[in-house]
């Protein structure tokens, strides 16, 4: 076990032109040492380009990357020991997989023993020591990934960049590397800034997440934080599924306020976000917050539209009276026998299962 190492890493302002198009909007970032940072965010949302411009290969049209408050921006790509795994992870095809791994050592002119010391090193680190001498086309997808991985790691980098290197690979493998990964990171201690758009790998590896979108970055914070406490509607849809629900506030108490909604009025506890009478609100409801039966502090009536089962839960679509869709998560042992399709309920929530969230 190592403790955190790694350099302070700063952006300011980055934005990167593609002529008239932004494809980075004057982002600002701070990466502490050893963390696990992850960039999420949908297509075309700009995590490359960040990933690249960080790695140097991206020039940014403005704003400035500082590594321990030194300015790398201007400084090329071999310059900068940071690690890159890009995406769809190409190795080349006419070299063994120990050829592969030497290469970034080999354009560092490392003496001959010592690199074939620390190909051994890196490919026992990702457990293919023993397929050191197969081209990539006898290896599986999942083998290829770790072998991206082992080049990128072979001299000892500050910083991996990973740019969805489980992209390619089938889900029950992509878990198994997500595991792997995440212990590799313990061990190392180095940081890690690794590039996805599945949500549940952002949730599962990350110290903290950056939420991408059009170019700049949403909102920044923990797992946990972003999934409970999202501050846009785009970053609640975005990292798990919620329902929204519009309304105006018409009573406000400290902590509590009531909300008018087209299917009635709404208790909601404000939880640090106060709102005033007349405001206009957007709840963001998690769907396992939502439940078949009359218990919470609200109560709608509405009609059930789907119910699915889905292993370890039903999910439920449903219509309010005013016609808005929600979606309820039951967990199966309390939707044994799941409702029928067309039958009326009572959905309930408590007042502090709600978040309010800006509008888009
Ligand atoms: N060389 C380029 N020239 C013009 N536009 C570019 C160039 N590279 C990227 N873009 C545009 O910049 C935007 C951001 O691209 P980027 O590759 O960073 O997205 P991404 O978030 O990594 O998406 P994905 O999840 O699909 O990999 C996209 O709209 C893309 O078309
Ligand atoms: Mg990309």
């Amino acid at each position: 076990m190592t403790t955190a190492a790694g350099p302070n890493i700063r952006l300011y302002g980055l934005t990167k032109h593609y002529g008239a198009f932004k494809a980075l909007d004057d982002v600002d970032l701070t990466i502490a040492p050893g963390e696990f940072l992850t960039l999420l965010g949908p297509s075309g949302s700009g995590k490359s380009t960040l990933l690249m411009a960080l790695a140097g290969f991206v020039e940014p049209s403005d704003g400035d990357i500082l590594v321990d408050g030194k300015s790398i921006t201007a400084l090329a790509p071999e310059k900068r020991n940071f690690g890159v795994v890009f995406q769809g992870y190409a190795l080349f095809p006419h070299m063994s997989v120990a050829d592969n791994v030497a290469y970034p050592l080999k354009i560092r002119s490392l003496p001959r023993a010592e690199i074939a010391k620390k190909v051994e090193d890196a490919l026992a680190l990702v457990q293919l020591d023993h397929l050191a001498k197969r081209s990539p086309k006898q290896l599986s997808g999942g083998q290829q990934q770790r072998v991206a991985l082992a080049r990128a790691l072979v001299f000892s980098p500050e910083v991996l960049l990973l740019d969805e290197p489980m992209g390619a690979l089938d889900k029950k493998l992509r878990h198994d590397l997500q595991l792997e990964l995440r212990q590799l990171h313990r061990r190392l201690g180095r940081t890690f800034v690794n590039v996805t758009h599945d949500q549940e790998e952002a949730l599962a590896m990350s110290d903290r997440i950056a939420i991408m979108r059009a170019g700049r970055i949403e909102q920044v914070g923990g797992p946990r934080e972003l999934y409970d406490a999202p501050e846009t509607r785009f970053v609640a849809d975005f990292l798990g599924k919620s329902n929204f629900i519009e309304g105006k506030v018409i009573e406000a108490d400290a902590g509590a306020v009531l909300v008018e909604t087209a299917d009635g009025p709404i208790r909601h506890a404000t939880a640090g976000r106060p709102a005033r009478v007349g405001d206009a609100v957007l709840l963001a409801l998690r769907p396992q917050k939502l439940r078949l039966d009359p218990g919470g502090d609200n109560a709608l009536s509405a009609r059930v539209e789907t119910a699915i089962f889905l292993g370890t839960h039903a999910e439920i679509g449903l219509r309010t009276e005013s016609g808005l869709a929600l979606t309820v998560n039951q967990p199966m042992e309390r939707a044994e026998a799941l409702p029928g399709e067309g039958s009326a309920i009572i959905l309930s929530w408590d007042a502090h299962a709600a978040v309010a969230v800006k509008p888009d």
